[in-house]
């Protein structure tokens, strides 16, 4: 096992948001039960083929629902406020790991529409990124970016990169579609040199003492299987699994500043689900596959007040 020397840094503000006494969570499950047939979210096929599927029929909602840029992840709002800008907090806070390691070669799994490469690709020139994805494509403007090469690909097999060969692997926000996170992790660990780092920005289960009522884990299930995920895993489960082959060199709770994006989210939701009249005949217009996680983008801020969901960064060191 490899030797930890984590910085731990806890969400302070954690605790200060609505509790379960005067959250909305019983009028938005009585909403979506009026416009949904729950189950039949729950218990949709959760394959790869699945989860392909999804992201290329989502492509255009999540550019419609977050931002035209092309990010499929939450902001990071530190000052509480959610703005276009903090969809580039990741991004920054991987280049910073990129410049103190002097990295040269930098691989982005799961790069969704292609905005995290292309922003630290442009800004740095001098290293070259290389990005896979197993749905979508990058946008075209990311394309003509020379440092940075796309490329299809699932992250379980990195074999078309050469081993000891990156200084920097990230992934934000698509580590929880795997269902085998300890093989993903090993052939990180084989590509990355010495010293090098891996990064993933993700959200889970918080750790918690005591079990969720009925209703929370309606919500829960609604939420990840409403975006094609198996489950999302306790964070000490899978922190238990970086350490087997890395030591964790930074554990950081982002979840207080991933609320503000969520929320503005929740209330565009909020339209939908006031009228249900209307979501009903919308519903059958669209596929499933693009309304299904509606729900989730309604309950999501709610799962994050009852300490249920979390959003953690993890900087992991490769020494050997
Ligand atoms: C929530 S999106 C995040 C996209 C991007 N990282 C971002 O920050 O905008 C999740 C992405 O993970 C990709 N994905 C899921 N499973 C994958 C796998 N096994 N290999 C490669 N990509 C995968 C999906 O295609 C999707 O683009």
């Amino acid at each position: 096992m490899a030797r930890d020397s984590t910085e731990y840094v806890t969400d302070s503000t954690r605790g200060k948001h609505a509790t379960e006494q005067n959250d909305n969570l019983e009028l938005y499950l009585g909403q979506i039960r009026k416009i949904f047939d729950t189950s039949r979210i729950i218990e949709a096929p959760r394959d790869k083929q699945q989860v392909v599927n999804y992201f290329l029929l989502n492509k255009l909602s999540y550019r419609l629902g977050f931002n035209w840029d092309g990010f499929i992840h939450c902001g990071i709002s530190y000052d509480g406020k959610s703005k276009r800008e903090d969809f580039r907090q990741q991004a920054r806070m991987i280049e910073r790991y990129i410049i103190d390691n002097d990295a040269r070669n930098v691989l982005e799994l799961a790069y969704g529409l292609g905005p995290n490469s292309a922003f630290l690709a442009s800004r740095n020139p001098d290293v070259t990124f290389e990005a896979l994805d197993i749905a979508n494509k990058p946008l075209a403007r990311y394309t003509k970016i020379p440092n940075l090469h796309f490329c299809y690909s699932d992250y379980h097999d990195l074999s078309r990169f050469e081993d000891n060969s990156l200084d920097i692997i990230f992934v934000i926000e698509a580590l929880c579609y795997s269902t085998n996170k300890l093989h993903v992790l090993r052939e990180v660990k084989r590509k990355l040199k010495e010293g090098g780092v891996f990064i993933v920005f993700d959200a889970y289960t918080r750790n918690r003492a005591s079990q969720l009522s009925p209703s929370e884990k309606l919500m829960w299930q609604l939420i990840f299987r409403g975006c094609a995920l198996e489950t999302f895993e306790r964070v000490d489960k899978v922190e238990a699994e970086m350490r087997k082959d890395f030591s964790i060199v930074m554990a950081q709770d982002l979840t207080t500043y991933v609320l503000p994006s969520l929320e503005v989210q929740e209330s565009k939701a909020r339209h939908y689900f006031n009228h249900p009249a209307v979501a009903r005949a919308i519903n059958k217009v669209l596929a499933f596959d693009v309304v299904k996680h509606l729900p989730m983008v309604l309950l999501m801020p709610t799962s994050v007040r009852r300490q249920i969901g979390c959003y953690y960064l993890h900087a992991l060191k490769n020494d050997r």
